[in-house]
């Protein structure tokens, strides 16, 4: 059943307690943590817009890192009030906690349009432990719940979760922002009924990681390509010499049942033809675990199926660039979640990006609806500068995944149904 969102919501002079995704890569300048990309914020202006423009009293919370319990300020939420109130053009509060008196005493002075955020919550293990005490100091903030943190309602935390139950036991209405509207629209509606044909691009370092994707995908899709190291998964299940490439040798069988579920569906499911592969060589220094750094040397397409015992598969090859290509720019539908290679090395990057550009032309010159499935394929098509030319987005990592795989996630779940 559809969810109550925002657009329904009368929330004139009401203190709305907005759940947000503001896990924000960050890093240390002079003394100071820097926001490295604001993408997660700025997806939350709709829902903020909205609500300012309706008189409601907006009250954010989020977690940032995994400080487990601890006031970690490396972790703080501080430095991204400021840059929210940039992006937003108006101030924005900032309290350094997000449960008891301090807090409740701002809350009580806010006007119908201000913005306040909380410290983050998971400076207190309760968060994570979604306990109920926890759960209803934060609900007592407030007489509405909106939950706009689609990359972290996959958790069954406080303040994804426990609060709403509160909130809603009081009279309060839960509701999806709109950028939860549009994660569960684009990820879930879309896909449901997709326009053919529907193609769906996976890559990545493990089959572990997206088999459960994968097998509902093959419920729906008419032709799955893999690339990135699970390829060699697959590759190694098939018979293939992979060398040195990464692989789950223990997963064979996983990949095996894959390829037989999609043989028996009708479902197209291609392996690259060729790879780039280069010769993994042990330096003398060492890396942050203590292990000695690897380097990539001597990188070099190869046609050949079996890759050499020296040699490591590191990125897809001219060939199935082209082929994937072709099937790409032909799509209706094309969810992409996964890189096809190790493209943060420029030396392997061009798979990745190749396909990028596919995706990109194929919305553009064939009316496709492309939707990117979250975390490194995101991050992938910014770095070709290809970001406005998908369809859409996703903000989630884990979530997005879990969503694909079929799972309800407890931050949804939490909401209200629009009857
Ligand atoms: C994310 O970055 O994927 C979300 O913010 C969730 O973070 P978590 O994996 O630490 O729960």
């Amino acid at each position: 059943m559809a969810k109550l969102t925002v657009k329904d919501l009368n929330v004139r002079g009401k203190r709305v307690l907005m759940r947000v995704d503001y896990n924000v890569p960050m890093e240390e300048k002079d003394g100071h943590m820097v926001i490295n990309d604001a993408t997660r914020i700025e997806e939350t202006l709709p829902t903020l817009h909205l609500l300012i423009k309706q008189g409601a009293k907006i009250i954010l919370m989020a977690h940032l890192g995994r400080p487990k319990g601890q006031r970690d300020p490396s972790l703080s939420l501080r430095p991204v009030a400021a840059k929210l109130a940039d992006l937003l053009g108006r101030p924005v509060a900032f309290v350094d906690d997000c449960i008891g008196e301090k807090v409740e005493k701002t809350v009580g002075v806010l006007q119908p349009g201000d913005v306040l955020l909380l410290e983050n919550v998971r400076y207190y293990n309760e968060e994570e432990a979604n306990d109920p005490v926890f759960a209803e100091k934060l609900a007592r903030l407030a007489d509405v719940y909106v939950n706009d943190a689609f990359g972290a309602a996959h958790r069954a935390h406080a303040s994804t979760e426990g609060v709403a139950r509160f909130i809603a036991k009081g009279g309060g209405l839960c509701a999806a922002g709109l950028l939860m509207e549009r994660e569960l629209k684009f990820l879930g509606d879309e896909l449901e009924n997709p326009a053919r044909p529907f193609v769906v691009i996976l890559g990545g370092a493990k089959v572990s990681d997206k088999i459960k994707v994968i097998d509902r995908l093959l419920e729906k899709a008419d032709t799955i390509l893999i690339g990135g190291a699970m390829a060699y998964t697959f590759k190694l299940a098939l018979g293939f010499k992979v060398g040195k490439s990464l692989v789950e040798a223990d997963k064979t069988d996983v990949a095996k049942s894959a390829l037989d579920k999609a043989k028996a569906r009708g479902v197209q499911l291609l392996l690259p033809t060729d790879n780039i592969v280069a010769t993994p060589v042990k330096t003398d220094k060492l890396n942050k675990k203590g292990k000695p750094v690897i380097e990539l040397t001597n990188p070099r397409p190869l046609t050949e199926p079996n890759i050499p015992d020296t040699e490591e598969g590191v990125d897809i090859g001219p060939a199935t660039i082209k082929s994937f290509g072709d099937i790409v720019r032909g799509a209706k539908t094309i969810l992409w979640n996964g890189p096809m290679g190790i493209f943060e090395d420029p030396r392997f990057a061009e798979g990745t990006f190749g396909i990028a550009r596919m995706v990109a032309e194929a919305t553009k010159q064939n009316g496709a609806k492309s939707i990117i499935g979250g975390g490194d394929s995101v991050k992938a098509i910014n770095k070709a500068g290809l970001g406005d030319q998908v369809t859409f987005m996703s903000t989630g990592g884990g979530a997005s995944l879990e969503f694909l795989e079929g799972r309800v996630l407890p931050g949804v779940a939490a909401l209200g149904d629009n009857a």
